[in-house]
């Protein structure tokens, strides 16, 4: 069977850069010869994490909340790798992906296991000129210390100002990044 890999697209906007780059990243996967599937994120009715702990008594990744999330549970669980693709919202990662990230406390009840090994690969954008100026380096520890205790395989990142997207060398630079870490999460 193939591989497959999951596309979490975090951006709200139509067109949005991400969404441009996570194509990118799919073409690359499919070079590799696994599938891809992207998930707009913005487009799933997603509620916050309400802490309530009862996911600790119902078994691993079931959350009381009738959500979009019900479904996702079961395929983030199998997913060999993911690829988070958002912006950067006030210096860190952006509350439609962060939200989702919230959730995953239900898989909490077996240690994050379905998490052990998987393979990360992320996609930040920003407007600001570089990763200090926009805050993206805060969202990039935030992944470093999140998957290091997942014990997740973060093993991919590209990141861009939107200024690159103009420029037409530096734009198709970005692209080329993310399709080569399409292929490379997907090898
Ligand atoms: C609510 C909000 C907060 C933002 N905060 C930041 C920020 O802290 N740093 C930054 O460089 N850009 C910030 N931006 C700009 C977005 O990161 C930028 O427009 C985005 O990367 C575009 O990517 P997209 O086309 O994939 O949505 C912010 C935008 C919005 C709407």
């Amino acid at each position: 069977m193939k591989k497959k890999v999951l596309i979490f697209t975090g951006s709200p906007r139509e067109n949005s850069y991400g969404a441009s780059l996570a194509q990118a990243a799919v073409r690359g996967v499919k070079k590799a010869g696994a599938l891809a599937e992207i998930i707009n994120l913005s487009q799933l009715k997603l509620n916050p994490c309400q802490a309530c702990d009862r996911c600790r008594r119902r078994g691993t990744g079931k959350c009381f909340q009738k959500d979009d999330m019900t479904q996702l549970y079961p395929r983030l669980k199998k997913a060999r790798a993911i690829i988070l693709v958002h912006p950067v919202y006030w210096f860190n990662i952006n509350a439609q992906t962060k939200i989702f990230i919230d959730r995953w406390y239900a898989f909490g009840g077996d240690n994050y296991a379905c998490f052990k090994n998987k393979k990360i690969g992320l996609i930040l954008t920003f407007a600001d000129r570089d990763l200090a100026a926009s805050g993206a380096v805060n969202a990039i520890q935030a992944y470093k210390d999140m998957f290091s205790y997942l014990g997740s395989d973060l093993c991919s990142l590209v990141t861009t100002s939107t200024q690159d997207r103009n420029r037409t060398e530096k734009a198709a630079k970005v692209l080329r990044q993310a399709y080569e870490l399409g292929r490379e999460i997907a090898s």
